[in-house]
C-alpha cells in the first residue's frame, strides 16, 4: 500500500517521483554528461537545478540517458521509511552499470546523505560521492577527488548558504512554471521530522536576488513562479547596512509587482507562521494565487502537542476562518499524518472532523513512519499498529476524497482565468492548466489559437475529483 497518497494534482505530482531530469537545450556542448534523478519534495527539485547549474559551470552537461552519462546523481528524501528504500534500490541498480562502465561516478545528494554517509560509502560500497544539501558548491572539486579513485564527501550543514548568486537551470521545465527557492532550511522541530536535521537551521535568501530571478524568468516567458521554502511564513531577511527587515508579505508584494502577467504562489506555511499582513497581501494583488498549502497534522490538540506543532485544534480553525473571511475564494489544501504515536480512536476522529471543517481542496495523506533521530523517535513509543495505522489512513483518504469531488462540483458553471501549461496528457486536442485555486482545468483547443503560457478565461461544465473540464470562452491578456 502507499504511505503517500495525493488525491489531487495527478497531471503533475505522480511523476515526482525519481523523475529524471535533463536539460537537452545545450547538452551537446558538453563532452562530459551527468544524469539525475530527483525524489522528495519540491525543495529537492529545485536544488536539482542549482546543481545543474553548478555542474554546467564545471563542464558536465545533462542528458536523459543514463547509458551516456558519466556521472549519476541522486537526489534524495529521508522524509519516510519508504522514501530511503526506493532509493537504496534504485542505487543497487545504478551499481550495476559499473560493470559495464568502470569509470561511472555514481554520487548521492540531498537529505540522504548525512543520515547515511558511512553506510553508503563503505558498508555497502555502492556510491563515490555523498553530497549534502549545503555543500553543492564543493561538486567539481568532489568530482575530481572521486575521479582519481578518493571516495568523496561534504555533508556539511551551514547557517548561511543560500545559493543566491547561482542562477539554476531549468531542467525539463515547461517553460511556463518555475520553482524559485526562497530559503533553506527549518528551526522548527516538529518532533516527526527529520528535516531540521538534514536540511539545518532556517536562513533567508537576499531579496533582490529573488526578484532578480523572477524578472528573469517572465523575460524568458514564464508566467508562474512558486516561492519555495520549508516555512514560507517565517522568512525574514535583514538589509546588511540598514537593518531594515522584509517579511514574508513584504517579498510577496515584491514579487507580485515584478509583472501583473506573472502568477505568484508559495508553498509551504506553517499555521503558526502565517500572519493577517500575508493575507491581505493575497487579497489586494490579483496575480497571487488565491491558494494555501496549510498543513494540519492531526485534528486534536493532545497529538499536535506531542508533535510540537504549537497551535491547537481551535487555534488551526479559527486560522481556517481567518482565510475565508480575507479570501473567500481561497483554495486550502493540507499534510496529514495517521497513526501519530499514542493516537486513540476519538483523536484520530478530531482529524477526520477538522478535515471536515476545513473543507480542504486535496491533502497530502500519510501514516507515520518513525525516522532515526527524530524527537518522537527518542521521546514516545511507535506504538499504533500498522493495520491499525493503514485503517485510519483509509479512512481519512475516503474523507478527503469525498470533500474533492465537492469542491470540484461546485465549480461547475463558475468562469475561471486559467494558465495554460501544455497539452493535457490525455489529448493533444485539448490545453491543460490551471486556475488561480491551483486546480486543473482541462478544455478543448478549437475556437481560439492559445499556446503555452497564454491566460484564458474557461467556463466549467464538468468535474472528476481532480480535474475540472470546461471550454475557453475568452483570451485573457493580462490576469
Ligand atoms: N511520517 C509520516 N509523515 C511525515 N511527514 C513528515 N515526517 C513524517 C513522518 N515521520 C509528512 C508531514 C509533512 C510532509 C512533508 O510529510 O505531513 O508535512
Ligand atoms: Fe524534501 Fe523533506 Fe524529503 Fe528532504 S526530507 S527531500 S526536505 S521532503
Amino acid at each position: 500500500m502507499n504511505t503517500a497518497i495525493s488525491t489531487l494534482h495527478k497531471e503533475h505530482d505522480e511523476a515526482r517521483q525519481g523523475e529524471v531530469y535533463g536539460s537537452l537545450e545545450n547538452s551537446n556542448n558538453y563532452t562530459r554528461k551527468f544524469y539525475i534523478e530527483s525524489y522528495g519534495c519540491q525543495m529537492n527539485f529545485s536544488d536539482s537545478e542549482i546543481v545543474a547549474s553548478i555542474l554546467n559551470g564545471a563542464g558536465l552537461g545533462a542528458t536523459r540517458q543514463l547509458e551516456e552519462a558519466d556521472l549519476v546523481l541522486l537526489n534524495t528524501c529521508s522524509i519516510r521509511e519508504k522514501a530511503e528504500q526506493t532509493i537504496r534500490k534504485r542505487l543497487t541498480e545504478f551499481s550495476k552499470q559499473k560493470k559495464s562502465n568502470p569509470g561511472l561516478l555514481i554520487g548521492v545528494l540531498g537529505c540522504m546523505a548525512e543520515r547515511l554517509k558511512a553506510k553508503l560509502l563503505e558498508e555497502e560500497k555502492l556510491v563515490d560521492l555523498v553530497v549534502g544539501p549545503d555543500a553543492y558548491r564543493s561538486l567539481p572539486y568532489l568530482i575530481e577527488e572521486a575521479s582519481g579513485g578518493q571516495k568523496a564527501v561534504n555533508v556539511l550543514l551551514s547557517r548561511e548558504e543560500t545559493y543566491s548568486d547561482i542562477s539554476p537551470v531549468r531542467l525539463d521545465s515547461n517553460g511556463v512554471t518555475a520553482f524559485l527557492s526562497i530559503m533553506r532550511g527549518c528551526n522548527n522541530m516538529c518532533s516527526f521530522c527529520v528535516v531540521p536535521f538534514t536540511r539545518g537551521r532556517e536562513r533567508s535568501r537576499d531579496p533582490f536576488s529573488i526578484e532578480a530571478e523572477a524578472r528573469d524568468l517572465f523575460e524568458k516567458g514564464y508566467r508562474e513562479v512558486t516561492l519555495l521554502g520549508q516555512n514560507v511564513d517565517s522568512y525574514r531577511w535583514y538589509h546588511p547596512e540598514t537593518g531594515i527587515a522584509v517579511s514574508f508579505a513584504d517579498l510577496l508584494e515584491k514579487i507580485a509587482l515584478v509583472n501583473p502577467s506573472l502568477r505568484v504562489r508559495f508553498s509551504t506555511s506553517h499555521p503558526k507562521d502565517i500572519t493577517d499582513d500575508v493575507l491581505f497581501t493575497m487579497a489586494k494583488y490579483d496575480n497571487i494565487c488565491k491558494y494555501i498549502h496549510l498543513p494540519v497534522q492531526s485534528g486534536n490538540t493532545r497529538i499536535l502537542q506531542l508533535m510540537n506543532r504549537t497551535y491547537t485544534r481551535e487555534w488551526y480553525m479559527s486560522k481556517v476562518d481567518r482565510i475565508r473571511e480575507i479570501i473567500p475564494d481561497c483554495g486550502i489544501s493540507s499534510d496529514i499524518i495517521a497513526g501519530f504515536c499514542s493516537e486513540t480512536e476519538e483523536e484520530h476522529q478530531d482529524t477526520l472532523s477538522i478535515m471536515e471543517y476545513s473543507r480542504y481542496d486535496m491533502s497530502y495523506m500519510f501514516f507515520y513512519s518513525e525516522r532515526p533521530g527524530t524527537l518522537a523517535s527518542k521521546r514516545y513509543e511507535d506504538d499504533i499498529p500498522e493495520a491499525v495505522k493503514k485503517r485510519r489512513l483509509q479512512e481519512i483518504v475516503e474523507v478527503q476524497n469525498r470533500l474533492s469531488k465537492e469542491s470540484y462540483l461546485q465549480d461547475i458553471g463558475k468562469k475561471f482565468q486559467v494558465l495554460i501549461e501544455g497539452e493535457s496528457k490525455r489529448s493533444d486536442l485539448q490545453w491543460m492548466g490551471r486556475n488561480s485555486q491551483n486546480k486543473v482545468v482541462v478544455f478543448p483547443k478549437e475556437g481560439f489559437s492559445f499556446k503555452k503560457g497564454d491566460y484564458a478565461m474557461v467556463e466549467i461544465h464538468e468535474a472528476t475529483q481532480a480535474t475540472l473540464i470546461g471550454n475557453a470562452v475568452a483570451s485573457v491578456g493580462v490576469i
